[in-house]
């Protein structure tokens, strides 16, 4: 077992709070945690400014009508970075197989509802409307499929009378972050094995 920080490429595409969490929460010195070394997003976004104020290298790779050629680049794009693990924290594209065939197993996604239930890009908005009392938030490992990949961790959240779509996501997201955190913070990397894998 190594005392290297895990090296991640962060994947986002929107407001960038979970990647401000995961940033903020680097250990600053010491043997092991994690170390965010490039942030990716599909378009310009307040996340990438994030990244960028702190002092982490920002890289957009924009959508293009064909889906392989962009998930091809992509890949180019987080492999140039070598990282440990790629974290997908509020990137909203589906990640195809150009991507996964070098990263599958080694890309999580945080989620923000109780797996299985409510996959897709409106987790929270569908939780809603089918008036479920118990959601919450899940980190799996992502696969071909959406939203599918094995579950890593969850954490439950209660909804309340009188939530909103936006009241209830927020604390969704808290959790998130609580989650996204402690869980990279026990992130160990094994190299015996020679590819570098990452264990929770
Ligand atoms: C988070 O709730 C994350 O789980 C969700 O986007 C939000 C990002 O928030 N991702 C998905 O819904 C992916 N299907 P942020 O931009 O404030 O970090």
């Amino acid at each position: 077992m190594s005392c290297q920080p895990v090296e991640l490429v962060v994947l986002v595409s929107g407001t960038g709070t979970l990647l401000q969490a995961i940033l903020d929460n680097q250990p600053t010195s010491g043997d092991g945690g994690y170390r965010v070394t490039l942030v990716v997003a599909d378009k310009e976004c307040p996340a990438l400014d994030r990244a960028r104020r702190a002092g982490v290298e920002a890289a957009v790779v924009e959508m293009e009508a064909d889906r392989g050629a962009w998930n091809a680049r992509l890949a180019e794009t987080v492999a140039a970075a070598h990282p440990d693990l790629v974290v997908s924290a509020g990137f909203m594209r589906i990640l195809g197989p150009e991507f996964l065939e070098r990263f599958q197993g080694r890309t999580i996604n945080t989620h923000p509802s109780l797996l299985p239930a409510f996959p897709g890009a409106d987790a929270v908005g569908d939780a809603l409307a089918y008036g479920v009392k118990v959601t919450g938030c899940t980190v799996h490992y992502v696969d071909a499929g959406v939203d599918t990949g094995e579950i890593i961790a969850q954490r439950a959240i209660a909804v309340e009378d009188g939530d909103t779509k936006e009241s209830l996501h927020e604390r969704i997201k808290q959790a998130e972050r609580e989650q996204i955190v402690a869980l990279l913070g026990r992130a160990q990397l094994h190299q015996e094995t020679g590819n570098g894998k990452v264990t929770f």
